[in-house]
């Protein structure tokens, strides 16, 4: 008998809809959750035992490569709310199904800054902590407080601080140990009061001139000139399937960077607060020549050599044999390993 919270499963669910990249494939089984209670009843479930699960948001940092062979649990919690202010910060609460960028423009709109340079990023605001979202100078684990998720295992409501979120650049404990145990509910952000702009990142510099808000932009005009730098370089997955960056930015040590470094006197590099460095995968691919180049229906972007495409029809296997190719041309020229950033399955 299914549980007295169950939400309704639908067999053999179409999931191109809800990966970015537009893949065409379908779930075994897939319900949609719209209060916290049905993810343990939905895992729960007769028809759920023993199979694979997939917590699906936004499905924008995500590869499928083939039907997915269990269940999908379509994340539609909604509500967003101001749930204290103390003297230095409001803390504000979004269910995980609400829309990032959605959200992102509401705190604006409320007068509450702080969220500006993340404006854009497709996705859900329960798929924020997962893999960290940043952008534009600003990570998300910097304004979070904590977050309520579901342990899928035991049905248990836990909340977690940033410090069990274990936060890392494009990493977080959901990406590790806690992968496909939990389900995130709801985040809680902490926005102080005291805002300062945050405008160094050569691009949004640059727009912020353009805009002529240079001097002192208020939040408003970090969001617009991030959202116009945005719709420059990135395509918009609703008309060109893609996940964002595919690889993340890699790090390699200081001795590797200055024998790199003395090699090709132009790559394009950050210095890390630990010594390290940090690389622009996306010149390191542009370097290669691959920009613009595809594999079947799968190909570089135009605009950004970091970001895969899905020109129509595109399998995950086909993205991910495009992937493989950048990966070898890139070690071989520089030496450097590229991880993926999206989630595989
Ligand atoms: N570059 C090239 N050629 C390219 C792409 C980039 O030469 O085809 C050079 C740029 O000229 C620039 C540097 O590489 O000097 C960095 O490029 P960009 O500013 O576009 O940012 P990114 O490092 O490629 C990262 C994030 C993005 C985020 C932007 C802005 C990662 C993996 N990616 O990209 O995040 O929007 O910075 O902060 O960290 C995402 O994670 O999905 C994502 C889009």
């Amino acid at each position: 008998m299914p549980q007295p919270d169950s939400p309704s499963f639908v067999a053999g669910y179409p999931l191109r809809a809800h990966n970015t990249f537009g893949f065409d494939v379908r779930a075994r089984f897939a319900c949609r959750i719209e209060h916290e209670a049905q993810f343990a009843a939905a895992v729960r479930d007769p028809r759920a035992v023993g199979l694979r699960r997939l917590v699906l948001g936004g499905g924008s940092n995500l590869v499928l490569t083939g039907d997915f062979d269990g269940l999908v649990l379509l994340v539609a919690l909604q509500g967003r709310r101001v749930i204290r202010e103390e003297s230095d910060a409001w803390y504000v609460e979004a269910a995980a199904g609400e829309n990032w960028h959605a959200f992102v423009a509401w705190t604006l709109d409320h007068g509450l800054p702080g969220l500006e340079n993340l404006a854009l990023i497709p996705g859900t605001v329960g798929a924020a902590p997962i893999q960290n979202i940043g952008a534009y100078g600003l990570e998300m684990a910097e304004r979070f407080a904590s977050l309520r998720a579901v342990d899928l295992a035991t049905g248990d409501i836990v909340e977690m601080d940033a410090a069990a979120c274990r936060f890392g650049y494009r990493d977080s404990f959901f990406k590790q140990e806690g992968r496909d145990r939990f389900a995130i509910a709801s985040v809680t952000f902490r926005l102080p009061k005291a805002w300062t702009p945050r405008a160094a990142y050569a691009d949004l510099a640059r727009q912020l001139a353009v805009q002529q808000q240079a001097d002192a932009p208020d939040a408003r005009a970090i969001f617009d000139a991030v959202v116009a730098v945005r719709r420059a370089k990135l395509p918009d997955p609703s008309v060109l399937g893609n996940a964002g960056s595919f690889f993340k930015n890699p790090v390699i040590d200081a001795a590797r960077f200055a024998a790199l470094k003395a090699r090709e006197p132009e790559v394009v590099s950050y210095p890390q607060p630990d010594g390290s460095v940090k690389l622009a995968a996306g010149w390191l691919i542009d370097q290669c020549g691959w920009k613009g180049r595809a594999v079947g229906a799968a190909a570089v972007h135009e605009r950004q050599a970091l970001v895969l495409v899905n020109r129509g029809g595109a399998t995950g296997a086909e993205v991910l044999a495009l992937a493989r190719a950048i990966r070898e041309d890139v070690l071989r020229r520089f030496d450097v390993e590229l991880e993926m950033e999206p989630v595989c399955l």
